[in-house]
């Protein structure tokens, strides 16, 4: 690629006053319409400690990254409806990943080469100071059969961690820049990081115009001119068709590639998400950035899980982020919601025995309130306990056989219950299956309710900590090993939480309400 003009980019000086001046009105429309809008949406009607959209639709995570002392988040935005639509990006900050601030959007569809929408992308610290999101732009073309389709290129925009202005030399990646039969219709949700030497990489998601997926990496010295490098992983026609939102990264010594398939086939307990996701870890050679495959895995098996997105938190924990909505499920609702979408909890990642596991962030003990305990409680029909309740928890279960000669069909915990409603997690240790399940949850959807995930283990014994935030469930278990998250649209005056054994279980409980 020939060089860029980069002056364009140094020159620009950031003081608010000039970038407030170039904030188009497409941006400024939409900023007066969410801070006028989001007062109609009471706290009580979202979740509390993870991140909604301020108003209308939110999707994938963006741009997630730490910035003069905060954790920046944006997200696929369409303020003006509870439906998808142009995508803006929203952008909210937080000093400890569950309190967030609103802060005004930060990229709206407003220019030539984004005119149809700023879809996903990531941030980096420049070594100057400035914030850079690095974003894919989308325009519509009129084809030679006269149809009319979407054309992706890779944009950048340059801030001070609220207002961003885009690169004057955008796109920087555009079709002349993929591989051999690349399809310029999918080339999305680049995502950057920069090297020990202070270049910059980033694994863009593309496919081939056959629509098999696959993830392209290209290289840049500074952010703003970058360059095609290679195929970084093929799908070979494994895993879905199109590969969207991927992230890279070493994590306790392994290359671990994420991803979001769309249309992907289950298999076995596997990929049963439709739009899913994927982990492939493996190996990588640093000088020759090739990437080698050891193994697969969902990274989630619940039913609302996708587009996920980690950053390197200054401490050096890997910590990821999803959506927490399924695309096939996500339309369903009335046009009168104020609302539709929720990130999952952050969570800090670890590879151990060649998988990736999950644990809740730890920031999240800080947020504990009374802690309620019972140990060694032997039941074998449904029971509640005292002190068990609410739609605000952290709840720690630790299950085993009452008789280790006589092992039970099935244990199960309710919650977000009343006489009409109920969501579960259960296990049946002689299937090794662990099932989360809504379909009492409220919804008035045939929708899928319920997704099962093989747990490994024939001894009865499972540990699971299950979080409640009003309006959605994940369940981390042992230690994280497996996760299942699902959102509950449940009315919130359904709050009893209650345990049933069909067979004798014996159970350590401790739960926290989360203030
Ligand atoms: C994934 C995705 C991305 C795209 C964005 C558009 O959920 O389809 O590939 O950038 O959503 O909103």
């Amino acid at each position: 690629m020939e060089s860029a003009p980069i002056l364009d980019y140094n020159d620009v000086k950031l003081t608010r006053r000039k970038i407030t001046d170039m904030i188009s009105q497409t941006l400024r429309d939409a900023r007066r319409y969410e801070e006028t809008m989001e007062r109609k949406i009471g706290r009580e009607e979202k979740p509390d400690f993870h991140l909604s959209t301020r108003v209308g639709w939110m999707n994938d995570p963006n741009g997630f990254s730490y910035y003069k002392g905060e954790y920046h988040l944006f997200y696929q935005y369409h303020p003006y409806d509870s439906h998808w639509g142009p995508m803006h990006w929203g952008h909210a900050v937080s000093k400890d990943l569950l309190h967030w601030e609103y802060l005004p959007a930060a990229l709206a569809p407003d220019m030539d080469y984004d005119r149809d929408g700023c879809f996903s992308g990531s941030a980096v610290v420049l070594p100057d100071g400035r914030h850079l999101l690095m974003y894919t732009g989308v325009a519509k073309e009129t084809q030679p059969d006269g149809s009319a389709r979407d054309i992706q290129t890779q944009c950048i925009a340059v801030g001070d961690g609220i207002d961003y202005e885009k690169y004057p030399g955008n796109p920087v990646l555009t079709r002349d820049d993929l591989p051999e039969g690349g399809s310029k219709f999918d080339f999305r949700d680049p995502k950057l990081w920069q090297k020990s030497d202070g270049s910059y990489r980033c694994v863009v998601g593309n496919c081939t115009e056959e629509g098999d997926g696959r993830i392209l990496l290209f290289s840049s010295p500074d952010g703003v001119r970058w360059k095609y490098e290679k195929i970084l992983a093929a799908n070979e026609k494994r895993f879905g068709k199109m590969w969207e939102c991927p992230d890279f990264f070493m994590l306790d010594g392994k290359a671990v590639l994420i991803t979001s398939p769309q249309d992907m086939l289950p298999y076995g307990f596997e990929y049963h998400n439709g739009n899913g996701t994927l982990c492939l870890i493996g190996s990588y050679d640093e000088e020759m950035e090739t990437f080698t495959e050891e193994h697969n895995q969902s990274i989630d098996y619940g039913i609302d899980f996708y587009a996920p997105q980690t950053i390197l938190a200054p401490d050096g924990r890997r910590i990821m982020i999803g959506w927490m909505q399924n695309w096939d499920t996500c339309n369903l609702h009335t046009p009168d919601q104020p609302w539709l979408g929720q990130m999952t909890l952050p969570r800090e990642l670890s590879v151990k025995n060649g998988r990736l596991y999950q644990q809740p962030i730890r920031e999240l003990e800080a947020l504990r309130g009374e802690e309620v305990r019972h140990e060694n409680v032997t039941f074998s029909d449904e029971i509640s306990l005292a002190g068990i309740e609410g739609r605000k928890v952290d709840m720690e279960l630790t299950v085993w056989p009452a008789d280790a000669e006589k092992l039970y069909q099935r244990f199960a915990v309710r919650f977000a219950q009343n006489d009409v409603y109920r969501t579960s997690i259960s296990f049946r240790p002689y299937e090794s299956i662990v099932k989360v399940d809504r379909k009492f949850s409220g919804s008035r959807r045939a929708i899928i309710h319920q997704r099962r995930c093989l747990v490994p283990n024939k001894d009865g014994n499972i540990k699971m900590r299950i979080i409640l935030d009003r309006f959605s469930v994940e369940v981390f278990v042992n230690d994280g090993e497996y996760v299942l998250t699902a959102t509950m649209y449940t009315d919130l005056s359904a709050d009893r939480i209650s345990f049933f054994a069909d067979g004798e279980v014996t159970m350590d409980v401790v739960k926290y309400e989360l203030k």
